[in-house]
């Protein structure tokens, strides 16, 4: 069953095409980064599949549903969830209260207390131990994480994440995608990544889209598309091999 299907999504701001054609279908518990250089498309393209965004033209279906003219909450609680490339946490509350929030905010009839909520999803993103600091004292990469824990407190089937190794050392990329390993193995959350760290998105999707000048240029396993002539030329113009990316 396909849990998350985009057809046919074209998006036009006045004169400029930000996004052409794009089919994407993404299956339970599935992780498919979207990549492609500066102003492809890619953060439009989020936008329109949690429905911030309408697109011009196309669908957007989740289980089964058309969603294209729900609004983002209640995708939010069908089980869409996704960060934002600048998010936004109350930073004089604590942790656990932040995370609480987002539980209460998200809950639907059979889950646990918000805090109880909270704090497995704390625990399994290995930031139980800061639940009572301020989120407002902890690093950049802390933040971030507890960021991806609010939108894990509304249980989503689909995790959509804009450039979430943006700001993180290495060490705490190499923590996030072993987090979001284990979210996709033990609870089957997809995960729609889009990232410009080559690294992470190497190792994480299974499967990569990639969008230039809102166009999908290839689709493909990070093998096919790390050797793709025409996603080397968007990335760096003619003349290049796979070693240059
Ligand atoms: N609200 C808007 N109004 C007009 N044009 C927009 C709007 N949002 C995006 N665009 C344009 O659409 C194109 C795609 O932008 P988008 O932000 O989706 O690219 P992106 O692939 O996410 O880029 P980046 O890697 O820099 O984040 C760009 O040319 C951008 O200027
Ligand atoms: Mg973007």
């Amino acid at each position: 069953m396909k849990l998350l299907q985009a057809c046919g999504v074209t998006k036009v701001y006045g004169g400029l095409q930000a996004l052409t054609d794009v089919d994407l279908t993404v299956m339970p518990g599935e992780s498919v980064a979207v990549i492609g250089p500066n102003g492809a498309g890619k953060s439009t393209f989020l936008n329109v599949l949690t429905g911030l965004t309408p697109p011009t033209t196309g669908r957007v279906l989740f289980d089964g549903t058309d969603v294209t003219k729900l609004a983002t909450h209640k995708r939010v609680r069908l089980g869409i969830g996704r960060t934002f490339q600048h998010g936004r946490l109350f930073s004089r509350m604590s942790v656990l209260e932040n995370v609480m929030t987002a539980a209460e905010t998200c809950r639907r009839g059979g889950d646990g207390a918000p805090r109880e909520t909270a704090m497995r999803v704390l625990e399994r993103m290995g930031l139980a131990a800061q639940a009572a600091e301020a989120v407002g004292s902890l690093s950049y990469g802390q933040r971030r994480m507890v960021e991806m824990c609010r939108v894990l407190a509304g249980k989503p089937r689909v995790l959509l994440l804009d450039e979430p190794a943006a700001g993180l050392n290495s060490g705490e990329v190499e923590q996030l995608v072993e987090r979001l390993a284990a979210l996709r193995e033990e609870h089957s959350v997809a995960v729609v990544l889009i990232e410009h760290n080559m690294g992470m998105v190497m190792r994480f999707a299974e499967r990569i889209l990639v969008l230039n000048f809102g166009s999908t240029i290839a689709e493909g396993t990070p093998e096919e598309i790390q050797s793709d002539p025409a996603v080397l030329t968007a990335y760096l113009g003619e003349g290049y091999s796979h070693a240059d990316l």
